[in-house]
């Protein structure tokens, strides 16, 4: 269970400061998948930097499965993100000189698994997300943005993390490629229970969420 209370992110450039996130409390269930929608600037990102661990707050507690993660340090931190998280950019975020197999093997590395089953997993993972052995020996840019964005799926599931933070995951897909996108990280993640929260502006899949959390400079508004 993710239990945030009077959560508090401060940015301060020059004289000037943004409360991206000011004040928010929430609990989200083990297993509960939920959007978080918001305008631009609206501070999701920032939200989901401190759920994953990427950003420190400024104030206010994010109990994960009870341990404060805004407590943790930051080799502690590494950990905790390589461990229990699985990250999900719009961008995809794969490393461009690896085969889409190997760019799933990786996130496995600190694992220390032996590398025979490593690669078994990441062969059983791209199968699942419906990429085939001809397509996980290439390497990023020869895959579509679809292809690439499963790839990216089958990554944040290779340590069976206990969350799932995926920022507009679909927001570089074609309706279609998004829907199948997102049916599978539902299905996926229901079959573990893993938690989800992923970020979207697109109605059609808040829609097919449990939750939707509406945050408005910085607060939820809804
Ligand atoms: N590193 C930073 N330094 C200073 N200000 C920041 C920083 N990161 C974000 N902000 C500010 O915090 C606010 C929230 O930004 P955030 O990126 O969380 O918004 P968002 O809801 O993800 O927007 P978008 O939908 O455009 O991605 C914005 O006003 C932004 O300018
Ligand atoms: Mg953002």
């Amino acid at each position: 269970m993710i239990e945030v209370l009077n959560l508090k992110k401060r940015f301060k450039t020059g004289d000037e400061e943004v409360d991206a996130v000011g004040d928010i409390s929430f609990k989200i269930e083990q297993g509960e998948l939920v959007c978080i929608v918001g305008q631009s600037g609206s501070g999701k990102t920032t939200l989901m930097n401190l759920l994953g661990g990427l950003d420190k707050p400024t104030g206010g507690q994010i109990e994960i499965d009870g341990q404060d993660i805004a407590k943790l340090n930051d080799h502690q931190l590494i950990k905790y993100r390589a461990n229990k998280i699985g990250f999900i950019f719009q961008s995809y975020n794969l490393i461009p000189n690896l085969s889409a197999l190997e760019n799933v093997m990786i996130a496995m590395e600190t694992t220390h698994k032996p590398k025979l089953n490593r690669k078994q997993r990441a062969v059983q993972l791209l199968r699942e997300v419906g990429i085939d052995e001809s397509q996980m020996k290439r390497k990023p840019s020869k895959l579509s943005g679809g292809q690439q964005q499963r790839v990216a799926v089958a990554r944040a599931l290779a340590n069976k993390p206990r969350l799932i933070l995926a920022d507009e995951p679909t927001g570089n897909l074609d309706g279609a490629t998004g829907d199948k996108v997102f049916e599978l990280l539902k299905s996926l993640s229901y079959k573990e229970k893993t938690t989800i929260i992923v970020v979207t502006h697109d109605n059609s899949i808040s829609e097919k969420s449990d939750r939707v959390i509406k945050i408005k400079d910085g607060k939820i508004i809804k």
